[in-house]
């Protein structure tokens, strides 16, 4: 009779508890600033992660299928560098789809899938679980843009870290450097695979974050709706206009939101007014070059940096080590 394999399910640790006092009041100082900001953190409620994943299908968004393709093509390279039988640590895992294409090459012993909240990754960790039966599935609440804390039975075997989608872009590129520093600090015997979108022609920058079917605009349109939940504002979407463009000098594509007529704003003690086409900064999203994202890999404490592009080198894939 066949031995049946040992059964295994997936494990949830929800580090992150989100304090709402502190964030409502984090959110209206953000209002009240000259320039008034919002954290692009609210575009992801669950519509805004619909309009996300929309957004990555539209032909002007070019980094999701750039970077597929990219995986596609040097998948094999890269899993030479990183070696099978790793702790493969996915940050913003989401559905899990990216890394788990991955695995018939990188063959991790172990799966942490790392995102805000463990509701976010049931479904995808236990679909998961049942194509690798034998492979060890952690599902990890965590808010790593704050502070990347692994549970130290986590930390055995070697660690693979996993961050695809630029979301490194979102960073400044000094919160970058201290994120990737983090990252450095855990990933010792192992090291990090990391996609960054890269500088282009500003027609072709600004076309992806103000597509013409208007769907970017919608996703950030509806960080306005999310605010209100929050705080109990009462932003009228209406009344404002998407705005997506690349500033040179900072090597960002911006999105702002801007008012299109004089208005005020209310929520519970509290009120901001905005003249008409006064902006509200809801995002940036920094553009390397190989070499800029190289040296900042290196000063972060990685070994030589290896990376693979497209044709155009529009994005880049970097393998860094951490020996
Ligand atoms: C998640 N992040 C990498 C996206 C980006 O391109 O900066 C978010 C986004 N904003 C507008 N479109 C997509």
């Amino acid at each position: 009779m066949a031995a049946t394999p040992p059964h295994r399910a997936p494990r949830f640790l929800q580090r992150h508890v989100a304090d709402s006092a502190a964030e409502r009041a984090e959110a209206q100082a953000a209002l009240l600033g000259r320039p008034a900001r919002a954290s692009p953190k609210y575009f992801y409620d669950r519509l805004g992660s619909h309009l996300f994943e929309a957004i990555t299908e539209l032909p002007e968004y070019y980094p999701t299928r750039t970077e597929a393709a990219i995986f596609a093509a040097h998948g094999e390279a890269m899993a030479q560098h990183a070696g099978v039988g790793a702790t493969l640590i996915d940050l913003g895992a989401g559905n899990c789809a990216k890394a788990s294409r991955l695995f018939p090459l990188l063959e991790p012993a172990r799966y942490v899938a790392v995102d805000i909240s463990v509701d976010f990754l049931r479904d995808a960790l236990a679909r998961v679980q049942r194509e690798y039966p034998l492979l060890d599935v952690v599902g990890l609440g965590l808010d790593f843009s704050h502070a990347l804390d692994l549970p130290e039975d986590l930390a055995t075997g070697r660690p693979v870290f996993f961050y695809p989608g630029s979301s490194i872009g979102n960073f400044t590129p000094a919160e970058a450097l201290a994120f990737l520093r983090n990252i450095r600090a855990q990933a010792g015997g192992g090291g990090l695979l990391i996609g960054v979108d890269l500088v282009k022609p500003a027609p072709v920058l600004e076309a992806a974050y103000a597509d013409a079917l208007g769907v970017t605009a919608a996703f950030n349109l509806n960080l306005l709706r999310h605010l209100n939940r929050l705080i109990g504002s009462d932003f009228d979407p209406a009344r404002w206009r998407h705005v997506g463009l690349f500033n040179a000098a900072e090597s960002r594509v911006e999105m702002h939101l801007e008012a299109r007529e004089d208005l005020t704003v209310r929520w519970p003690n509290g009120q901001r007014s905005f003249a008409v086409v006064e902006r509200l900064h809801t995002e940036n999203s920094y553009k390397y070059r190989v070499d800029g994202f190289a040296a900042l890999l290196v000063q972060a404490g990685f070994d030589a940096p290896v990376h693979w592009t497209d044709e155009q080198g529009w994005f880049a894939v970097f393998w860094a080590g951490a020996a």
